[in-house]
């Protein structure tokens, strides 16, 4: 992505961000263009990122790992010599405090520790911000150029992809795991948790094209991760920097895809498998959110509608769904029909909003999982926090947020470095 180098810094939310455009502050409420994945204030973010305590080395290189990849992504545009370093402390308001000089030397210390750890990164095999800047000039655009397409072609493919990183990160990591076929029904991919998953031909598309142009370059985990951000842009939600350097597993197993978080997954299976991979109810809630695009199969609703464990015994229907949008589904979803598609954001399926999040906060919520959010005093925190109208003028930020939240899925146990493959075709090891 493109940044104007001259442009000066302002702190929003936990972040310094880059105008859009001309001077002043951005433009409220819409907010397409702010970078998600910001430069940093750089004093706040040595500051937040540094260990407290007694940290050993690896807390260090975690905690430097994690301010490369989600706050410092993009240093080669906050470090060029164009930029007046020197406007950042005044503009950014510090929690460190100090005078000018020591702001300035704290700032300089800081540059240093993020250039040391982005070195650090890379030579340990890292994911980066424009990974395939020189090997493969052409990644990032050829992905992308992709997915216009098929989205041309098809705009239902563009929520297909993005729930596509989901299912491959949760799943051995974001290695391309579920791009693997064959096996005789062995494979990740044939696990009945991956049901429905479309997408899989353009990432292969996109694949076949960047094997023209750099062969054994430009790994399928990384192309699962550009799509998925590439979808979110063009469905109208935030455009992001995706880290890349991922490199493709070499196993495919069926029993793996188990661990995948189920549409019948009360709160706590929810937040105990965002949990194993290293995410947090803000996450689960602020991914889940991705539900504002994309439809959900009749499948998926009969257990809910027609089979709910009732508490006085029996089945039936799940108490909670209030009884005119109970009918509603009814009525879109009858007993056995399991094709039927339906918004999993009722009234604003084709758009990237908020409205999701009131839906699931005033009982509108479609699967049973996204209902599952308002039933926990952490979660429904989250969610009252984004569905509020004034959120959008005061923050929490939710595209930012929502950015910040896929770069921290698509950074789920890696694979890096000399580790894995880089796949001729996604579905199949080399
Ligand atoms: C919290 C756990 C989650 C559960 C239980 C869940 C479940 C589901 C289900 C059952 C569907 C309908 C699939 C179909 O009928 O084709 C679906 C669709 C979708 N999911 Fe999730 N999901 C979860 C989290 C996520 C996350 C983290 C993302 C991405 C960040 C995501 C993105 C999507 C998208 C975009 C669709 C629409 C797909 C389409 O229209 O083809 N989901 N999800």
């Amino acid at each position: 992505m493109q940044h104007n180098h001259h442009a000066r810094l302002q702190k929003r939310g936990n972040f310094c961000t880059v105008p859009d455009v001309g001077q002043g502050a951005p433009t409220f409420p819409s907010l397409p263009m702010v970078r998600s994945n910001p430069a940093p204030c750089t004093h706040t973010c040595a500051a937040a990122s540094a260990p407290t305590a007694a940290p050993g080395p690896a807390a260090y290189k975690a905690s430097f790992t994690q301010l490369a990849h989600r706050t410092c992504n993009d240093l080669s545009s906050v470090l060029t010599p164009t930029l007046d370093l020197s406007t950042m402390p005044r503009r950014c308001s510090s929690s460190v405090g100090g005078s000018v000089p020591g702001l300035a030397m704290a700032a300089a210390a800081s540059w240093l520790l993020v250039v040391a750890a982005v070195l650090a990164g890379v030579a340990d095999g890292q994911l980066q911000v424009g990974f395939y800047s020189s090997s493969c000039p052409g990644a990032e655009s050829t992905v992308a150029s992709v997915v216009r397409q098929a989205g041309s072609a098809d705009p239902t493919i563009l929520p297909a992809l993005l729930r596509l990183q989901f299912h491959d990160c949760f799943v051995r990591g974001c290695d391309g795991s579920v791009l693997i076929k064959g096996g005789g029904g062995s494979a990740e991919v044939d696990n009945s948790k991956h049901q429905g998953l479309r997408g899989l031909e353009i990432i292969e598309g996109a694949k076949t094209q960047l094997e023209a142009q750099c062969p054994g370059v430009v790994s399928c985990a990384d192309i699962v991760a550009l799509a998925a951000r590439d979808a979110v842009a063009f469905t109208g939600g935030p455009s992001f920097d995706v880290p890349t350097g991922r490199r493709d597993g070499k196993v495919s197993n069926l029993r793996d895809a188990d661990a995948l978080p189920d549409a019948h997954d009360g709160i706590g299976a929810l937040r105990s498998k965002f949990r194993a991979n290293g995410l947090d109810e803000k996450d689960l809630v602020l991914l889940t959110a991705a539900h504002t695009v994309g439809t959900t199969a009749c499948f998926f609703l009969q257990d809910r509608l027609y089979n709910f464990p009732l508490p006085g015994g029996g089945r039936g229907a799940d108490p909670t769904i209030p009884p005119g949008f109970l009918s509603e589904l009814k009525s879109r979803c009858a007993p056995g029909d399991f094709n039927t598609r339906l918004p999993l954001d009722r009234g604003s399926g084709g758009v990237f909003d908020t409205s999701i999040l009131r839906n699931i906060r005033n009982g509108f919520a479609v699967i049973g999982s996204d209902a599952a959010l308002y039933n926990d005093t952490a979660t429904v925190d989250v969610v009252d926090s984004y569905s509020g109208l004034l959120s959008n003028f005061f923050g929490p930020y939710f595209r930012q947020d929502f950015a910040d939240a896929m770069v921290r899925m698509g950074s789920i146990g890696v694979v890096t470095g000399g580790a894995g493959e880089v796949r001729k075709v996604c579905s199949k090891f080399n």
